[in-house]
């Protein structure tokens, strides 16, 4: 596995070890469970979602995980302070281990976050064949994630949108993604899709702002008669589509898109702040 983990120290095993020494990445197998959270000031986000999730992952591996979630925040919480960082994407990694002995490693990565501008004018983004295989659990994979990239550095994409045989949209390669009709958004089913935690928030709020959001895949065929798209993830938050290869999109000027990154933005609080409180009961701040 890449020896990605970015800043001073990263944690293996509870241990926090120096990024000059990565060399235990080399025994990753691309088959370990992983999570990506964003930390936003020093305070990872949506935490005990990110947490189940990995559980659930692991748990269709047929593996329990013996590291409490009072230690994996305690763990965060350390790398904030020895790597002096408090706003970053932090990974989380469970790998079964050759010899019987796991290994858990947490560590700070480089995000490829989007540029401010993006949130008003849009991303663009193109469409790539490709499925994953079992869209539900978050693996690390292999080549895959490598030919998606090097599409989207040849087409100066922020993200593709995967595409099944039947040129239906399943997900973005790091993102779920959301379609803007009249009537409301539209969402490609559970099923077909990692359930992200922004997702999972993007709906929550739909239904408190009286936003319709209908399960449903959409086909490439459709895109041309959209009112906008947009992508949700960790690193991403709600971001607006502007083109879908040669399609261009007026997503901004939705208005349910620009009610919904407002309230969006107000929940990311509402969820560090709740974080932070049971961060200092527990002393780790
Ligand atoms: N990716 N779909 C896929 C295939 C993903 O890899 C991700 C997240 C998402 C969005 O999930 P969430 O809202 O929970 O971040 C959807 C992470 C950030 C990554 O791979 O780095």
């Amino acid at each position: 596995m890449k020896k990605e983990a970015v800043l001073d120290y990263f944690i293996w095993n509870s241990e926090l070890v120096s990024t000059e020494k990565m060399s235990i990445f080399d025994e990753i197998s691309p088959q370990s469970v992983y999570e990506v959270m964003k930390v936003v000031e020093g305070i990872p986000l949506f935490f005990g979602e990110h947490m189940d999730r990995m559980h659930k992952s692991l748990k269709a591996l047929g593996i329990k995980l013996s590291k409490s979630k009072d230690e994996i925040l305690y763990e965060i919480t350390r790398l904030v302070e020895k790597n002096n960082c408090r706003s970053i994407n932090v990974k989380l990694v469970y790998d079964k281990g050759k010899s019987g002995k796991p290994h858990f490693l947490t560590y700070f990565i480089k995000g490829e976050f989007p540029q401010e501008s993006a949130y008003n004018e849009g991303v663009h983004t193109i469409l790539f064949h490709g499925e994953r295989e079992t869209p539900n659990i978050k693996t690390l994979g292999g080549s895959f994630k490598e030919q998606v990239q090097k599409a989207r550095e040849r087409e100066g994409a922020y993200e593709a949108l995967l595409t099944d045989k039947e040129g239906n949209i399943a997900e973005g390669s790091r993102s779920n993604v959301f379609f803007i009709k009249e009537d409301g958004l539209y969402t490609p089913p559970g099923k077909n899709v990692l359930l992200g935690v922004t997702r999972t928030h993007v709906m929550r709020l739909c239904e408190q702002l009286g936003i319709m959001v209908k399960e449903e895949l959409i086909n490439k065929s459709e895109l041309e008669h959209l009112l906008g798209a947009f992508i949700t993830g960790t690193t991403v938050d709600v971001l607006p589509v502007g083109s879908i290869d040669d399609i261009q999109l007026s997503t901004m000027e939705n208005q349910q898109m620009k009610t919904l990154i407002k309230a969006y933005n107000e929940e990311m609080k509402r969820d560090i702040q709740k974080t932070k409180v049971i961060l200092q009961e527990k002393n780790f701040l």
